[in-house]
């Protein structure tokens, strides 16, 4: 179980943009947070990873097997953040380094975090990728031969190299056309599932949410105003902030 209680983010220019946030991600769940830009979202999911810019404040805790990771010292944080918690970011897909191929950046992570051999580590990059839906000659591959939907593929292979138990991911679908926006979300979905991994998933779309989530938090101006079950949330909004997103997605679907 991984469990967010009370956390309270401040970044350097005094801005409060998480306000005593309660979350909890069960394994083999998806929980949606959604929100408009700039309620908080993406500060909620690096305040939980302690990965926010120095200087800002975060107070609370989030529970990761029982354990406050927020309070462990700095080397046991790196550890959990791949094993245990892992992330795929906005715009992870333009994170490789361009000068190296697929195979490279594969096997440094591996090698830096789970101190593999080169030859294991290659091996197990091919059937990362091949998860991922990707043929493992891919690995051959620099980053800029790749489509966005293929790089965001290998940015969630890359995620679960370290087999971890969580998975964060921070719009992971925004920058992708339609078609490959739903592939990669039927992805996510079949890994969460295959693996047991619980999926806490930042999105600005209440569409995208309602198809890939079995929990709903809705952020609104630093605060989660409301959480509940998908259907629940889609149904029977008990915040007004709710309810108006839900307005605002059937006015779009009837203008469609
Ligand atoms: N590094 C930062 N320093 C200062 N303020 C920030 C920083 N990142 C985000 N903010 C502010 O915090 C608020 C929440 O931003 P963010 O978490 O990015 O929202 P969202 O992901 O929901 O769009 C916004 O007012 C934003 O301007
Ligand atoms: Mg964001």
């Amino acid at each position: 179980m991984m469990e967010i209680s009370h956390l309270s983010v401040t970044y350097p220019n005094g801005i409060k943009a998480v306000t005593d946030a309660n979350l909890m991600l069960s394994p083999g769940e998806i929980v949606a947070l959604v929100g408009e830009s700039g309620s908080g979202k993406s500060s909620l999911l690096y305040a939980s990873l302690a990965l926010l810019p120095r200087g800002s404040k975060t107070s609370g805790e989030v529970f990761l097997d029982g354990m406050n990771f927020l309070s462990l010292p700095h080397d046991r944080k790196r550890q959990f953040r791949w094993k245990k918690v892992s992330l795929v970011l906005q715009g992870s897909m333009n994170s490789f380094t361009p000068v190296l191929a697929m195979e490279r950046q594969f096997v440094e992570a591996m090698q830096e975090h789970l101190n593999m051999k080169e030859t294991d580590a290659a091996a197990r990059a091919g059937e990362l990728l091949e998860e991922v839906g990707l043929d493992r000659k891919f690995l051959r591959r620099f980053p800029h031969e790749m489509s966005g939907g293929q790089k965001q593929r290998c940015a969630i292979a890359m995620a679960l190299c370290c087999s971890p138990d969580y998975l964060l991911a921070d719009e992971p679908t925004t920058a992708l056309d339609v078609i490959t926006q739903a592939e990669i979300i039927d992805l996510l979905k079949r890994i969460v599932k295959a693996r047991n991994m619980g999926m806490l998933m930042v999105t600005h779309d209440l569409a995208l949410a309602a198809s890939i989530a079995n929990k709903i938090s809705v952020m609104h101006r630093s605060r989660i105003v409301e959480t509940a079950e998908r259907d629940r949330i889609i149904n029977d909004p008990k915040h007004p902030h709710t309810a108006s997103l839900i307005r605002s997605l059937r006015t779009m679907e009837e203008e469609h």
